[in-house]
């Protein structure tokens, strides 16, 4: 099959690489008819987090089951589905409490969490190929109604709707909270849309990129929420934001950037949005940090963050009082009702598509991305392999 495969940093390149088959009673084999390039990709893409040459990327995978292992008796060749990008066995201690992002069976090196084509998540090719090997099929994906209705909408699920979602409920969005999402990239976006439709009665989203921005003024449209775009190229985020809140600040903060924050003239500084959000958010409120911060960062801006130690204003978070929670999503706690909402007209996460694009084209793709290139937010890879 054809696939994209990793060579080194910044170097893809899309070939034929082994078909996948099913190894495991409990594997399913998917044929991927939608893959998309995620922020998370330029990590290893950038040689910001070590992958193995030769791994084929991509975690945010749907398609049509193409085969079954003969312990998978749930899923059925030709059902529709979203394939979650954790990983996860289903029993152990974590996924049975609903943490699949911290199963501790699925990835072999001992790391609580698997994922699909991903620096320490495991041996698991990614779905930006023609076809996918899903272990624990059964337990892991998610029916989608078959045809090809919403298919740009249902992308979303397998990553960055349940994300956005999950970093509103870290922060404890609820109806009438007022809400500062920085970052206006796909999660930052869908977190915009997710506490819109979770009834924010205000919502700011913070970026330095003007497309992006204009989009995040859409992400409350549905439910005829009014988002206030802040281009930190141009004002003082912390300032706006308190102005914009007649001082208080906001209930609840949503960290959608990660490791590699920086200022307007591209230089990175590891502690700042998190140092912003402890501004903002008043005292008591929520953080929920769904950006990723790495535990090893060798390129990183200060020699701390070079260990993953990220000298924020804890002090400040203390004395406020704030809750933060972190981590990684597990998807499968959010993407059923998810698909519901898309389904009934709710919510359509496919307002940030940018970009479709066949596989051939998937090495331009990753570069536009990577360069934030103007308009290129959300990039889908269809391999098509009828
Ligand atoms: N927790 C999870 O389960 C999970 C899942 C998917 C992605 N992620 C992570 O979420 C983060 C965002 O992902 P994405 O796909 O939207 O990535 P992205 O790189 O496309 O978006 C990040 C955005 O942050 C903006 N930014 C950078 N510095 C900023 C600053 N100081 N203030 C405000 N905005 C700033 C950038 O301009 C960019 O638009 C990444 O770290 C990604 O790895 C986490
Ligand atoms: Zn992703
Ligand atoms: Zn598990």
């Amino acid at each position: 099959m054809k696939a994209v495969v990793f060579k080194a940093p910044y170097e893809l390149s899309v070939e034929e690489v082994a078909d996948p088959r099913v190894e495991e009673p409990l594997d399913a084999v998917i044929r991927i008819t939608t893959a998309n390039i995620c922020g998370s990709d330029l990590h290893p893409y950038e040689g910001r987090a070590e992958l193995e040459p030769g791994m084929v990327l991509g975690h945010e995978n749907m398609g049509v089951v193409e085969e079954v292992g003969p312990g998978v008796n749930r899923i059925k060749k030709g059902d529709r589905v979203s394939v979650p990008f954790n990983l996860a066995c289903g029993t152990c201690r974590n996924c049975t409490a609903g943490w699949t992002s911290a199963c501790l069976r699925a990835n072999p090196s001992g790391q609580p969490g698997a994922g699909y084509g991903y620096p320490n998540m495991g041996p698991y090719w990614g779905g930006q190929a023609e076809y996918l090997r899903v272990p624990w099929a059964d337990f892991n994906l998610l029916h989608l109604p078959e045809g090809t209705e919403h298919e740009s909408d249902f992308t979303m699920l397998s990553d960055i709707f349940p994300t956005g979602y999950h970093g509103t409920e870290l922060a404890q969005v609820a109806p009438g909270k007022t809400v500062a999402i920085f970052g206006a990239g796909p999660v930052g976006l869908m977190a915009a849309h997710s506490a819109a439709i979770r009834g924010a009665s205000q919502v700011f989203v913070v970026d330095h990129q003007p497309d992006r921005l204009r989009l995040a003024e859409q992400a409350g449209s549905k439910v005829g929420l009014e988002v206030t775009a802040v281009n930190a190229a141009e004002t003082d985020v912390v300032e706006a934001i308190m102005d914009g809140t007649d001082g208080f600040g906001v209930d609840c903060g949503v960290e959608a950037v990660g490791y590699q924050a920086h200022d307007a003239s591209g230089q990175e500084h590891p502690a700042m949005v998190l140092d912003n959000l402890v501004q903002v958010v008043r005292a008591t409120g929520h953080l929920g940090v769904v950006g990723v911060y790495m535990p090893e960062d060798p390129d990183a801006a200060t020699e701390p963050a070079k260990e993953g130690r990220v000298a924020f204003d804890f002090g400040s978070a203390f004395t406020k009082g704030l809750s933060i929670g972190t981590g990684q999503c597990p998807v499968k706690r959010y993407n059923q009702e998810l698909r519901d909402l898309i389904i009934r007209g709710v919510a359509s996460p496919s307002f940030i598509v940018s970009h479709e694009v066949a596989l051939d084209e998937a090495v331009d793709a990753y570069k536009k991305f990577d360069e934030r290139a103007d308009g290129y937010t959300k990039v889908l890879l269809h391999p098509d392999a009828a």
